[in-house]
């Protein structure tokens, strides 16, 4: 000590050092804290202790009032609270300060414009912008303090819920809606919605249009982990969200709260349109990503009750509304003219007299109907003490005003004793089911229908798990060789499986896969290693923002090598046996294969248990993508879908025919079509391919895979493949790129596939209603008939009456060539049933996991 303070120019560094800390006012350490007595003006402002939020005076847009208000400090236009909403401040000498314990805001007359309601004033205290957002006024001993806050600002919501607000839920309070739209971008007073929580019937989420006095969109009900009614979090439960609801405290009180699971600066805000919008900042862009919308713009399904009482809403179904089993439309002209808001009433009234608590001398039950709808009905009543699903039925079936129940884990027993209201069926994600009173005479089609569904179920069942089994047998056979190196550190790689014979290729076909292992060495000259770092940097190490899509065995991810070329990047999933096989099928098969109408590997990358394939890059993705989304089907003209037919055509063709290796895809389906940025079609996923010897037609595999809606009844029900099997999936493509609807989702209630439509239409010669709405007026009939006959003709039950792909270019190339009369398929009725049923839709059987086959046998 003594030294030191000998020294004169450390005394004075050391006291400049103590002033700057002590009195941050004097630098440019951020000013955070307001006393009593201080005062902030018009311009100045206080700055969060990590410089995240700003507290000061703004206009917003383009109006030139003054307001209070919170915003991030690195972008002021994202203003997340508001104090004086109702009473804009008209000069620029508006005053934030504390009086008698209060913060308050006062214009340049001194009037008031806004205060904070601390109840009882004392003098003594301060306020603080804490680093979450949140100003904090407590008393001096506790500045900051949100465990003894007098008031704060996250009490007190304007329009915005950010990560660390706490929104009670509570049966006491009720409905209880804190956040309130800005009226316009410029305009923060209250505007026409609202959004908040009910805590009646299972814990949700509610947006009400305030005009209109009703609700505009909800949640669904909490299970625990996700709000049951929002798809993007039914997709992936753990890590896309970060919501949680809390247990109930000693009062009763449950609270909302939003940790994000991975770090950004995240906010949720009820948007002046009506809609609550999820962003994220992103930092390198200097703008906020949007990660989701509610009610999403593009699915009016999601606005409430869209379809009206006792209806579900399928934004994939052309005939979007559908009257539950036992109903019918109140109005059957409104419905027709798709006005669906007067909704659906019962065909036959119940026999339990609705009005009365006990059933009078009733002859038969009523029966329970189960609706596949995944968004539960609102307005539920919650029973949790009944234990079981069991329970839960007899308590519902001896109570005439019960309606429905259900019984969800996470939720338990509920029952309907309203109307049965905002219905909506989703095609991803699992399923809720629930139950539905009817008369019992509305019970005999369904019972013999599910009798024959039992049946083929059982043996679909079995059949997945014999192949499981035996894929799971298969797979521990190949693990040694997954072990050796794939491609090798050279520019020209040689594909190296094991070392051993050297035979070209293995024709043997006896079981599944067989060309490949077995010790073949192939060599593949024009596929590229690439380094895998490399990768891992074009990707931005696979995250999620360049995520393509999803498949079968791993992701697909967008990249960017460092010359600038753009690449599609395919990654096995990690540890999963499954995609092994189809890994090296892919990397032996479409090396060999250049067409212009397939898309071209350009390399791969493995190392320790990753596994990437690298493409070229589709800048229009998938045929799906465009062909099933109402938005953008538009884009796809007559023109565009024709050529896209043909290409897919010639792509088969010189796999069938032309290239050196008869090649049978036995997956070809909408997503695996991707389109270059001229919408050229390219065949994509070579996974499941198979190369034949030169005079083999045929063969047979006990592992059945593909995608229902695509597989051939040969190829589904006895593992029979061959180039016919790729017809009847080209047939079916056809018929999807005509109509723009799924084959194994143009589901609906009285069993009709596509296919079956199709031939309806066919044999009534009404086929102009199967073509899309949107290319109606733009396509040639005589060509659209064309192609409808040939779809009808590749769909054929028996694969000796379907063409081969060459007379199908035949078909396809002359104006005069006369067609043969297809023959009805009757494969698909039977089909559609079970895939409607127990499939959700657009899931590969391969990937299907065992929660389905569960439900399967459960039923
Ligand atoms: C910090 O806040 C106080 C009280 O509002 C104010 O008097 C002072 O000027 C502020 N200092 C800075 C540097 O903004
Ligand atoms: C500014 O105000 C005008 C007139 O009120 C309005 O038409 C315009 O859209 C506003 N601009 C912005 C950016 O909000
Ligand atoms: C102050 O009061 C006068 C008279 O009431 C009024 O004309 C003026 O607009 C007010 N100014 C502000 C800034 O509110
Ligand atoms: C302040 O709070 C009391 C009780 O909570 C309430 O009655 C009163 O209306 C509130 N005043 C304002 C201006 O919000
Ligand atoms: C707070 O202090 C001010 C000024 O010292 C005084 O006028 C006022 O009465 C005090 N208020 C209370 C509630 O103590
Ligand atoms: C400031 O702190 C908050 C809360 O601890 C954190 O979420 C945020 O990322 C931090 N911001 C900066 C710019 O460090
Ligand atoms: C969600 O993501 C996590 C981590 O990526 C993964 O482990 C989990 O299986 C995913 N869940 C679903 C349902 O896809
Ligand atoms: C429960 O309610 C009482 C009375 O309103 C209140 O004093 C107490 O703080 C509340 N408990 C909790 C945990 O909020
Ligand atoms: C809010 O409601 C009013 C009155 O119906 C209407 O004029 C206005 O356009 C609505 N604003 C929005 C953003 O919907
Ligand atoms: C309604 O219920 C009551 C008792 O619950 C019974 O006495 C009465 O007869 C019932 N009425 C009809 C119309 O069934
Ligand atoms: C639909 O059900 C709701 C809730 O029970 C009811 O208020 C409304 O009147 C019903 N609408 C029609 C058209 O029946």
């Amino acid at each position: 000590m003594e030294t030191r303070n000998k020294n004169p120019v450390f005394v004075s560094l050391a006291s400049f050092i103590f002033l700057l800390y002590s009195f941050p006012q004097f630098c440019c350490a951020a000013n955070d804290t307001i006393k009593q007595g201080e005062s902030i003006w018009d311009g100045g402002s206080l700055v969060s202790g990590n410089n995240s939020f700003e507290l000061g005076f703004f206009s917003p847009g383009n109006s030139t009032l003054r307001y209070v208000g919170i915003w991030y400090k690195f972008d002021s236009e994202a203003v997340v609270w508001v104090a004086n909403r109702n009473k804009p401040i008209s000069g620029r000498n508006g005053v934030l300060r504390i009086e008698d314990g209060k913060l308050v805001v006062r214009d340049g007359n001194n009037s008031l414009v806004w205060s904070s309601n601390v109840s009882g004033s004392s003098n003594g205290t301060a306020a603080k912008l804490l680093n979450t957002g949140n100003f904090v006024l407590s008393r001096d001993d506790s500045i900051g303090d949100t465990s003894r806050a007098l008031w704060q600002s996250f009490d007190e919501p304007t329009d915005t819920f950010l990560p660390g607000m706490r929104v009670p839920v509570s049966s006491k309070i009720g409905e209880f809606q804190p956040y309130i739209s800005w009226k316009s971008p410029n305009d923060p007073s209250p505007g026409n919605y609202s959004l908040g929580v009910d805590p009646n019937g299972g814990q949700q989420i509610v947006m009400w249009d305030l005009n209109k006095g009703r609700r505009r969109w909800r949640s669904g009900q909490w299970n625990q982990q996700f709000f049951t009614g929002v798809p993007f979090m039914r997709n992936n439960a753990t890590t896309l969200h970060g919501f949680d609801i809390s247990q109930p405290d000693e009062n009763g009180t449950m609270y909302i709260t939003y940790t994000a699971s991975t770090p950004g600066n995240f906010r949720f805000q009820i948007s002046w349109e009506g809609r609550e919008k999820q962003s994220r900042w992103d930092a390198s862009k200097k703008k906020w990503d949007y990660l989701q919308s509610e009610p999403d713009p593009a699915n009016e399904c999601e606005l409430y009750n869209f379809c009206g009482n006792y209806s579900t809403c399928d934004r994939l179904d052309r005939r979007r509304c559908i009257c539950l089993e036992g109903f019918r439309p109140k109005s059957q002209a409104q419905w027709n003219a798709r006005n669906w808001s007067g909704g659906c009433v019962r065909k036959i009234d119940l026999q339990c007299p609705i009005t009365n608590g006990t059933a009078v001398g009733k002859a038969k039950p009523d029966i329970f109907k189960k609706s596949k709808c995944t968004k539960l009905p609102d307005l539920a009543t919650l029973l949790p003490s009944e234990g079981d699903i069991d329970a839960c039925s007899k308590r519902c079936s001896e109570n005439c005003l019960c309606i429905a129940y259900a019984f969800i884990p996470g939720i338990r027993c509920m029952i309907w004793t309203g109307n049965l209201v905002d219905m909506q069926y989703f095609h991803q994600g699992g399923s809720l089911d629930f139950f539905y009173r009817l008369h019992h005479s509305e019970s005999d089609r369904g019972r013999k229908i599910s009798d024959l569904e039992i049946v083929i179920i059982s043996l679909v069942v079995t059949g997945f798990l014999v192949a499981s089994l035996w894929l799971l047998w298969r797979f521990r056979t190949k693990l040694n060789v997954s072990s050796k190196p794939c491609c090798k550190d050279n520019d020209v790689a040689v594909f190296d499986v094991s070392k051993g014979k050297s035979k070209e290729f293995s024709t043997d076909l006896s079981g599944p896969a067989d060309i490949l292992i077995d010790g073949n060495q192939v060599h593949a000259p024009e596929l590229q290693n690439f380094d895998f770092s490399c990768i891992v940097t074009a990707t931005n190490n696979f995250c999620e923002g360049n995520r393509l899509g999803q498949g079968g065995f791993g992701s697909v991810y967008k990249g960017e090598l460092p010359g600038g070329e753009q690449i599609a990047v395919k990654r096995l999933a990690g540890h999963s046996g499954q995609g092994l096989e189809e890994f090296k099928t892919e990397i032996i098969l479409i090396a060999k294969l250049q067409h212009r109408n397939l898309v071209r590997l350009l390399g791969c990358s493995i190392q320790g248990e990753e596994k990437l394939l690298i493409y070229e890059y589709m800048p229009n993705k998938s045929l799906d993508n465009l062909l099933f989304d109402e938005a953008k089907k538009a884009e796809l003209d007559w023109k565009t879908r024709l050529s896209i037919i043909e290409g897919i055509a010639r792509g088969l063709l010189y796999l069938h025919r032309d290239s050196r290796h008869r090649i049978i895809h036995r997956d070809l389906k909408a997503s695996n079509i991707l389109l270059d940025a001229e919408m050229n079609p390219k065949i994509s996923d070579f996974g499941m391919a198979r190369m034949f010897g030169g005079n083999q037609n045929e063969a047979n595999t006990v592992r059945v895979v593909g995608t229902y809606g695509y597989m051939s009844p040969e190829y589904a029900m006895e593992g029979l493949f061959s180039v016919k099997s790729d017809v009847y999936s080209f047939g079916v493509l056809l018929l999807e790129i005509v109509s723009g609807q799924r084959n194994n989702s143009f589901r609906s209630f009285d069993h009709t596939s596509l296919l079956a439509y199709a031939w309806r239409l066919w044999s009534e010669d009404k086929v102009t209603d199967l073509v899309d709405p949107c290319i109606r007026d733009s396509c040639s009939p005589n060509e659209v008939l064309k192609c409808i006959q040939i779809g009808m003709l590749c769909v054929q039950d028996s694969p000796a009456h379907r063409p081969k792909m060459d007379a199908v270019m035949v078909f396809l190339e002359s104006e005069t060539a006369t067609l043969p009369t297809p023959t009805k398929p009757t494969y698909t009725s039977l089909k559609a049933a079970v895939e409607e049923e127990y499939v959700l839709d657009g899931q590969e059987i391969v990937s299907s996991n065992d929660v389905t086959i569960t439900t399967i046998v459960g039923r």
